[in-house]
């Protein structure tokens, strides 16, 4: 089986992992999570980075910090994960989507206008699978409308947005490292901002916002986000080598890109748009709907063949939690729905080889000719 996904590890990750062991720091007080915290914000240009526990807790924390509250409305995007909506909604907020661009699978930004009320108060950008979100159009629209930007660059590490990079964009941006991510800790996730008021706030939602002087009497209810020393270690260690990756990540694409050109009825990912380069966190596939195969007909005949694949996000206008929450009744999205019935993702891990490159593309042109 080649599996969609599988880390690299073979850097300084055992060296500092064993420093861990060696001195006792093993939970959330230990060294590495300052200097993790330090390198990981320098690197994307942020003054603040606050390690958390995963890339959903950085989204909790973020859209709690910057004071979302029942009633306000957040535009984002309909094709995402669930961990985008999950404090909107726990908040009595209401998550006002938009639809896909066909071509980047990010959020069509030309739609945000269009959905500002009185009660927007955030516009959440999140890059999907490898293209950052048009970024200049929502900054014109957040600066005259006076809206914050939350932005999820989780899948992003390494990757710029005409030439500035992504996490360097929102009042506050999250990461995730999950191991699937170009830069991972085994779980974690990382909030970064240059306002020193939101970084005091995650810093305190982080750790249950225990006050200074009197520890165990609290003002506000946070949560034990915290990252440990041991995350961090590995996190370090990952850190060292993220050039390294993104080039990796960028030949695997290319590979895939060259091997299935001419592939008739499937949409590749783009190489690139005038604003950015491909880094492929995921090297998605889109079936055309003439194919006459969607896209878990075609996962369950490639995982006969040995093949790990997943499935595209499903929208959250269709994410059955939400709409019995009475969220999104009558909505649609067709490119996002379009998106999720035919797209899904294909081996794309960090140590994947040239081998199983040509294997998986192979083993695609026998299952979709
Ligand atoms: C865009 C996006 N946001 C948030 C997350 C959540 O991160 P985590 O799995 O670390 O909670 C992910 C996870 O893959 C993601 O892709």
């Amino acid at each position: 089986m080649i599996t969609v996904n599988c880390p690299l590890l073979d850097g300084n990750e055992k060296k500092y992992l064993l420093e861990c062991i060696e001195t006792g720091w093993i939970s959330s007080e230990g060294p590495f999570i300052k200097q993790f915290e330090e390198q990981f914000a320098a690197l994307v240009g942020r003054k603040h980075g606050i390690a958390v526990c995963n890339g959903t807790a950085a989204l909790d924390a973020a859209v709690e910090a910057l004071g979302i509250g029942a009633g306000d409305e957040v535009i984002m995007p309909a094709f995402t994960i669930i961990s985008c909506v999950g404090q909107i909604v726990r908040v009595g907020a209401k998550p006002v989507l938009v639809d896909s661009d066909p071509f980047t699978w990010n959020m069509d930004v030309t739609q945000i206008e269009a959905k500002i009320t009185p009660r927007t108060k955030a516009i959440m950008v999140v890059h999907i699978y490898g293209l950052p979100v048009d970024m200049d159009p929502v900054f014109e629209i957040a600066a005259r409308y006076d809206l914050k930007i939350i932005e999820d660059a989780a899948e992003m590490h390494g990757q710029k947005y005409r030439g500035m990079p992504c996490g360097s964009f929102g009042d506050i941006s999250t990461f995730s490292f999950y191991p699937n991510k170009h830069v991972t800790t085994g779980e974690g996730g990382m909030v970064v901002t240059n306002n020193d008021q939101l970084a005091e706030d995650c810093r305190s939602l982080r750790n249950l916002c225990f006050q200074p002087k009197k520890r165990f009497v609290h003002e506000r209810l946070g949560w034990n986000l915290r990252m440990t020393n041991l995350q961090a270690a590995l996190g370090l260690a990952q850190l060292e080598r993220l050039d390294e990756f993104v080039q990796r990540k960028r030949r695997m694409g290319k590979r895939y890109s060259e091997l299935l050109a001419g592939l008739p009825g499937v949409q590749l990912p783009l190489a690139v748009t005038d604003y950015a380069e491909n880094i492929y966190w995921v090297y998605g596939l889109v079936l055309d709907d003439g194919l006459g195969m969607d896209a878990e007909e075609a996962m369950r005949r490639l995982a006969d063949k040995g093949i790990g694949t997943r499935p595209f996000f499903c929208p959250m206008h269709m994410q059955p939690v939400l709409l019995r929450m009475g969220l999104f009744e009558g909505e649609s999205y067709p490119v996002a729905e379009r998106l999720y019935r035919q797209g899904f993702y294909i081996p794309s891990g960090m140590a994947l080889t040239e081998m199983q490159i040509e294997e998986v593309a192979q083993a695609i042109w026998e299952v979709l000719q």
